[in-house]
């Protein structure tokens, strides 16, 4: 079980995310506990103003101080508790990775602060935070959608959300490759088949296959990946087919590989 309260000027954004899917049957389950903090509520002055004028002058607003640092308070004495994390969504801070997010589950509990505007008073970053995450290199209107992204990748690691935690196991990053490709019924359309091998019931071969495909995307699309990942004995094996079969060079575009074509089928990437 963990729970998110995330403060936000804007507390409707998480409505309708929050209440489909995978993230409400585990909000049901009390697997995930989920608690919206509107920001405004806790500005002090009758106008409601959580944001204001930069000093030193400059364009848009920057969110005060105050009023988040009395949500905070609301929440309870977050610096001494155990397990406790304050994040700041910020594209200044941490990339946020798979492996982050696996990190971040170990929590018992996340606040996530959704900046907006220019962004938040520096001393709300000095003062009152753990962590600064963000979700990518480009800039967003505000933290919601970021910090929509953490809770939605961090509950996929909390025991019982998946249902089969398998698929968390095999997930792209996971293993620091990308996924294999998927197949479900049926098995011909038209002329596009599924491999033959995922059809033989052969657990090993399918296995070998699985590995290989994932090994081979990964080569393709994110070297880097592959740069970094740690490589068994049978995977540098499976590597040395894959560079023998000549097809690695192919553009991601490229349908066909040759080992699709032996499993007697196109790709479909
Ligand atoms: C328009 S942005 C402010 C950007 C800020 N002026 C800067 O250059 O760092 C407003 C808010 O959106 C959120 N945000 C924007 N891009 C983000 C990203 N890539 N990851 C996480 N949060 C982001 C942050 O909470 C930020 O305070």
């Amino acid at each position: 079980m963990i729970r998110f309260d995330i403060l936000t000027l804007f507390p409707g954004m998480f409505e309708s995310p929050f209440q489909s899917s995978l993230l409400q049957k585990a909000r049901e389950k009390n697997l995930v506990e989920i608690h919206i903090h509107d920001i405004r509520a806790f500005a002090a002055d009758k106008h409601r103003m959580a944001d204001d004028y930069p000093y030193g002058g400059g364009g848009g607003m920057v969110m005060k101080v105050e009023p988040i640092a009395k949500a905070l308070e609301s929440i309870g004495p977050l610096e001494s508790a155990d397990g406790v994390l304050r994040v700041l969504l910020t594209p200044q801070g941490e990339l946020f990775s798979q492996e982050k997010a696996r990190e971040l589950s170990r929590r018992r509990r996340l606040v996530l602060v959704c900046g907006h505007y220019e962004g938040v008073d520096e001393r709300i970053r000095e003062h009152l935070i753990d962590s600064e995450i963000s979700i990518g290199d480009y800039v967003l209107t505000g933290g919601e959608l970021a910090a929509m992204v953490v809770v939605d990748a961090v509950s996929r690691y909390i025991p019982g959300v998946l249902g089969n935690e398998e698929s968390a196991a095999s997930d792209s990053f996971s293993e620091g490759l990308l996924e294999y490709p998927q197949y479900t019924r049926p098995a011909v359309f038209g002329e596009w088949v599924v491999p033959e091998v995922l059809l033989s019931g052969n657990h090993a071969r399918i296995e070998r296959w699985r590995r290989k495909e994932s090994l081979r995307r990964t080569l393709r699309r994110r070297p880097d990946l592959l740069a970094r990942s740690r490589l068994s004995e049978e995977d540098k094996i499976l590597l040395k087919e894959i560079e023998a079969e000549g097809k690695t060079v192919q553009s991601p575009e490229s349908r066909v590989t040759s080992s699709q074509e032996e499993d007697g089928k196109a790709g479909l990437d």
